[in-house]
């Protein structure tokens, strides 16, 4: 029998518009929630363990669920086996400069192995690697950027992960200020619906493969400049204007030569993006009095103004994330890797769903090849 022919009036490009599946984790129509709730409050408690858990188990914790969670996410970061250690520590001898974010891709990749991660199991099991992957991939991180700086793999502080990862990345004790900043930056980044990275990582579980193969592709996935990786490029791309004056005819080069401006427009969002107000609020405030800061911000307002004015485009959430990543004196190669911590809590959760209510995912398309033809064998070409 023969597949029925794709209908061309289903298709639409990059599936823009296209509902591919059912979730109980997020919602973009009007309000962004998760699991019901509106972001802002989410996001100004800026308690990243809160909202993973919220996103893995549908309901806010109370003070002991919340307490037992935090700790075994902390065990899993103080105890990263050493065969990770190990293979970072090649890696950074061979090669230093590799990107972060094919470090932690490698790091999720070996802890399958380890872990003999070959099929979807019980719920409860995918909940118990969902939390250690919270923890180990942070800590991970944290080693990459020891190794591949030439210095020992330093210890996990104790903690929520906000406090523990900024003092491993900045080498000091952070401020509560900072702390909270950075654990709101946690909270937005965390989960978003069917974005690419998610459905790259539904796509691998519904063949009924493993959490790790599914998180590892989501990996590799966030790390495109037009998903994840757009954070780091919005870093460099302030950098390369360098101050206000030159915005005006820094923007207008990069219409005349058809490049996109990074941190603006999103697939869902035409009407502005509700994290990207939120985080550009906190940023200001955050910055205040400091100089440097402040000129940055006013870059970044007139890059706003023209974006709007002159094509009618609104910031993402990777447009202010940079800028208080910058502010919090982090460098730009753990921006994209930051939101992998962040994003482990919407990709597990999602995987768990998936997993739960499973159907291989295995679109169509449409066929523009070559007419039907007959094979010539080699001697007669
Ligand atoms: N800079 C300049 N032009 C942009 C733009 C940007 N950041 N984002 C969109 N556009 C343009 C598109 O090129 C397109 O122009 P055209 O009609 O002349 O071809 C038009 O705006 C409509 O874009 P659209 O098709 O709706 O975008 P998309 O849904 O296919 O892509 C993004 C969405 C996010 C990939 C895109 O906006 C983009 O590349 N943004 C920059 C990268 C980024 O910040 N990524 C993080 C996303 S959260």
């Amino acid at each position: 029998m023969t597949a029925p022919a794709p209908q061309a009036d289903s298709f639409s490009k990059g599936l823009a518009g296209i509902v591919a599946g059912r979730t109980a984790i997020s919602s973009l129509e009007g309000d962004l929630r998760y699991r019901g709730y509106s972001i802002e409050p989410l996001a100004l408690a800026g308690d990243f363990e809160e909202t993973a858990y919220l996103l893995l188990h549908g309901e806010l914790p109370n003070g002991g669920q919340l307490a037992g969670f935090s700790a075994r996410i902390s065990a899993a970061a103080r105890s990263l086996d050493p065969a990770v250690i190990d293979v970072l520590a090649r890696l950074a001898k061979a090669a230093p400069d590799a990107s972060p974010m094919d470090a932690l891709r490698t790091v999720v990749s070996v802890l399958g192995q380890i872990e003999r991660d070959e099929a979807p199991g019980s719920r409860q099991q995918l909940l118990a690697q969902a939390e250690r992957l919270l923890g180990q991939v942070p800590a991970a991180l944290a080693a990459w950027i020891d190794l591949s700086a030439g210095r020992p793999v330093a210890a996990w502080p104790d903690g929520p992960i906000a406090a523990a990862l900024l003092a491993r990345l900045t080498g000091r004790t952070p401020p509560d200020a900072h702390i909270r900043v950075f654990g709101t930056t946690l909270v937005l980044y965390a989960e978003h619906e069917f974005n690419a990275s998610t459905f790259a990582a539904r796509t691998v579980v519904s063949t009924g493969s493993d959490m790790h193969s599914g998180i590892t592709a989501a990996i590799g996935a966030l790390k495109g400049p037009l998903h994840g990786g757009a954070n780091e490029q919005v870093l460099a791309q302030l950098a390369e204007i360098g101050s206000v004056d030159k915005a005006d005819a820094w923007v207008a080069e990069q219409f005349a030569t058809k490049r996109v401006v990074m941190g603006f427009g999103h697939r869902v969002y035409k009407d502005g993006d509700v994290r990207a107000k939120l985080l550009g609020r906190l940023c200001r405030d955050m910055v205040a009095g400091d100089a440097a800061a402040e000129a940055l911000e006013a870059l970044a307002a007139r890059m706003e103004s023209l974006m709007l004015d002159r094509k009618n485009l609104r910031p993402n959430l990777d447009w202010p994330a940079a800028r208080v990543y910058h502010a919090l004196g982090l460098p730009i190669c753990v921006f994209t890797p930051i939101f992998v911590v962040a994003r482990m809590s919407g990709w597990t959760a999602h995987i768990i769903e998936q997993v739960g209510d499973n159907r291989l995912i295995r679109p169509m398309s449409l066929y523009t090849g070559p007419a039907p033809r007959d094979y010539l064998p080699i001697t007669g070409r």
